[in-house]
């Protein structure tokens, strides 16, 4: 006998004395998870039920319907089972390492949970909403803010955070536009990596970085007249073009997990639609880590008509590609007769079982499960001040300035009174907005201490209330109208509550909620200069104040510091330097309203009947995409292309001079536009391809460059590929989606046969 056959005849007696399965303690396996070593032989240790239980998730609060724990005794059961591989919404370390310990230490195969949050736009230190965070046009920040939140997540046990949210919204109704970045592709996938990056560093076993989960994949935003949770009907070049882009960003950025959306597309439930799950994201795109469904979402099949029982909605969603079932119990309930059965396959089975524990290596949670978290560490980490100091800077750099008739903003800080007037102008719980986390509403700064400790010591300032957000009492708007009639100027706070947007918070009308709009006219009445200053999720529709007031901040949700930033603001102490990133409509009837949209065979012309317009309406919105005023101006001269005539593989290069022509320094977000002026298919009449931020004294001038690679003109042609097609390009550079300078380009190659 060779000593190799020697060697395998030991080992093969070794297995049938000690199984492989009793021989692993996971928790101190280190090698490489990229590797697969440690994994499969993880894996070859698991039972069935083991192997199931990693694919489980349950809420930290028990007795959540519909299924999962009933008490917390059962919890740690089903913990010590191994039938539990991720919990979501514990926080706290004394909390998060209670439950590992008895993971790691009291179950049999000690493989530890993870733990997973909502830490949408902060975690303790509140940042600005997602949308407001488009709006400032600057990833860098947008990705400072998502250092910070993982950091202090992280402290407090939390692994995973389920964001960014990378959707698309083209309709304002739709409440979670305000959890994403707007309605382009283009600002949405360069905010979805910057998030990414923010919330897992460069690396992911370093105990301050989140795991990322871009969600909702895919295509959740297009939900029918944009009601949450709605039925969605694409084409598949839509969904490639317009909507999956930013998950490919977020996944080309590293994004450790995906969220299936509750929608259907076409029929097919996101849950079970292994096209998406599986051809597009890990065939094509490569991802190598794991996809968790949305809240209950696996049994929802049923409610689909996808699935006719809980069975056949684990089968259909684990063989289409889902790694790990959010609540419904789908998974914990049916897949061991399942794989039993043969119905779904155990190498499908270990798939996901992989993906997940992939994802656990890669966090160091088999080195660490604790990542050395402690009460200690959490409070160190956590409202640190220059943790609150970035919260208001990334604040004010998101309020975008709507309008400025004769200069009414900033306005003087030694004013002798000054009327702040407004169901949110001292409200400290709705400027945090939706999925806020865990944040205390008690260190928000409301804007009436915002304007107080702005002002100077002799300047008067009058509050009232005026009305609520959203009830029909009028009473309180004669005592609005008396302080406004005392005062110099009036700041005029109005807006929506925080529930009125993000999950399940659509709306049918855009208007201000409640009697705010009497407020808004009674208080207009008084002659005094207004500054209507807006606090949304949702764009709102807001033509008749734009005709009559005459300064308008769009302010979104700001978070922590929402009072300071927009004191900063008013008073020019921050000059605003916000775009918008969706377009304001005039009223709900234009919505779908994008900039980005298809010109049609007739495009609108108000000289003739028979074209693409409303006959009640103009065609233009509101306020465009892009749009954003400052208190100075800027000029737009000389564009030029480095070289006109470019080959598919070459990079654009073109430039403008931007001039400050006003009197304050400022910074100017320069936009650039592209259009392809025919195809295969039809394009969109503009599309933002690159920006870039100017900062200029008063007087300056600056030659701004923006490099288009040409390669990311690619479409998906009427072959169904992702390509570039010769042709002539018309380039927009400008202030925003509706302006700018023009010139043109054209790229050469092999025309398309069609
Ligand atoms: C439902 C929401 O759709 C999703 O965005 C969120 O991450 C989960 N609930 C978990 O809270």
């Amino acid at each position: 006998m060779t000593a190799q056959l020697r060697g395998f005849g030991l080992l093969c007696f070794l297995l049938l004395v000690f199984p492989l399965r009793a021989q692993v303690t996971p928790a101190r396996l280190s090698e490489d998870p990229r590797t697969g070593h440690a994994i499969d032989s993880i894996i070859a240790s698991l039972t069935l039920e083991e192997k199931i239980g990693q694919l489980v998730q349950f809420t930290g609060e028990v007795n959540t319907p519909p299924a999962g724990p009933r008490t917390q005794d059962e919890q740690r059961a089903l913990i010590r089972a191994g039938k539990i591989g991720s919990l979501l919404n514990v926080v706290g370390s004394a909390q998060t390492r209670e439950l590992q310990r008895i993971a790691v230490e009291e179950s049999r195969a000690k493989i530890p949970l993870l733990f997973g949050l909502d830490v949408i736009h902060g975690f303790r230190t509140t940042f600005p909403i997602p949308l407001a965070g488009a709006a400032t046009w600057d990833p860098d920040a947008v990705e400072m803010s998502a250092r910070i939140s993982a950091a202090e997540a992280a402290s407090a046990g939390v692994h995973w955070t389920f964001a960014p949210m990378v959707d698309i919204a083209r309709d304002p109704r739709w409440g979670r536009i305000a959890e994403g970045s707007g309605e382009d592709t283009f600002l949405g996938s360069v905010m979805a990596a910057a998030r990414v990056r923010g919330f897992q560093g460069t690396d992911l076993a370093n105990p301050s970085s989140l795991m990322a989960c871009a969600k909702h994949y895919a295509a959740y935003g297009a939900a029918e007249g944009g009601r949450d949770y709605n039925t969605v009907d694409i084409s598949e070049r839509t969904l490639r073009d317009v909507y999956l882009p930013p998950f490919r960003a977020a996944v080309e950025a590293g994004a450790g997990t995906l969220m299936a959306s509750f929608n259907e597309i076409g029929g097919v439930p996101s849950n079970g639609n292994r096209h998406l799950l599986t051809e597009i994201l890990r065939d094509e795109w490569k991802f190598d880590g794991f996809v968790v469904s949305d809240w209950n979402s696996v049994g929802e099949l049923i409610n689909h008509g996808f699935a006719a029982s809980g069975a056949e909605a684990a089968g259909r969603a684990i063989s289409a590609g889902m790694d790990m079932d959010m609540i419904s119990g789908c998974f914990l309930e049916n897949l061991p007769t399942l794989v039993r059965d043969g119905r779904v396959s155990t190498s499908t089975l270990d798939e996901a079982v992989r993906r997940v524990l992939r994802m656990k290596f890669r966090l160091g949670l088999f080195k660490d499960p604790y990542r050395s978290v402690s009460p200690d560490l959490e409070k160190k980490t956590v409202l640190t001040a220059s943790s609150l100091e970035s919260a208001r800077d990334l604040a004010r750099k998101a309020i975008v300035l709507l309008k400025n008739e004769g200069s009414v903003l900033p306005l003087r800080k030694d004013l002798r009174c000054i009327a702040v007037i407004g169901p949110l102008a001292s409200n400290r719980r709705d400027p945090v907005g939706p999925w806020a986390g865990p944040t205390d509403t008690n260190n928000v700064v409301t804007v009436l201490e915002g304007v107080r400790s702005a002002v100077s010591p002799g300047t008067k300032v009058l509050f009232a209330g005026g009305c609520t957000i959203n009830g029909t009492d009028t009473n309180g708007i004669a005592a609005a109208v008396s302080s406004a009639r005392q005062a110099d100027a009036v700041l005029l706070i109005t807006g929506e509550s925080e529930e009125m947007s993000g999950e399940a918070g659509s709306r049918a009308s855009l208007d201000l909620p409640g009697r705010q709009e009497d407020l808004v006219r009674a208080v207009h009445a008084t002659g005094k200069p207004v500054v209507l200053i807006l606090m949304n999720g949702h764009p709102l529709t807001i033509a008749w104040e734009a005709s009559h007031i005459p300064a308008i901040l769009e302010t979104w949700f700001l978070g922590l510091k929402a009072g300071s930033a927009i004191a900063d603001v008013v008073f020019g102490d921050y000059n605003p330097s916000g775009k918008l990133p969706v377009t304001i409509p005039r009223t709900v009837g234009q919505i779908p309203l994008y900039y980005n949209h298809k010109n049609t065979g007739r495009p609108p012309d108000t000289a003739d009947r028979f074209t693409s317009k409303y006959m009640d309406l103009p065609s233009t919105p509101l306020y465009p995409f892009g749009y954003g005023l400052s208190y100075t101006t800027y000029g737009y001269s000389g564009l030029a292309i480095r070289s006109a005539r470019l080959g598919t593989t070459d990079t654009l290069q073109a430039s403008v001079v931007v001039t400050n022509t006003g009197k304050r320094a400022g910074s100017e977000v320069v936009q650039l536009y592209v259009r392809d002026e025919a195809g295969s298919v039809t394009r969109p009449v503009r599309e933002l391809k690159g920006f870039r931020t100017v900062r200029l004294d008063p007087g300056a001038a600056a030659s701004v460059t923006i490099s288009v690679p040409v390669s990311s003109l690619a479409f998906t042609t009427l072959d169904m590929k992702h390509e570039v097609e010769p042709g002539t390009f018309r380039v927009f550079i400008g202030p925003d989606s509706a302006h700018g300078l023009e010139g043109t380009f054209t790229v050469s190659g092999a025309a398309p046969q069609h």
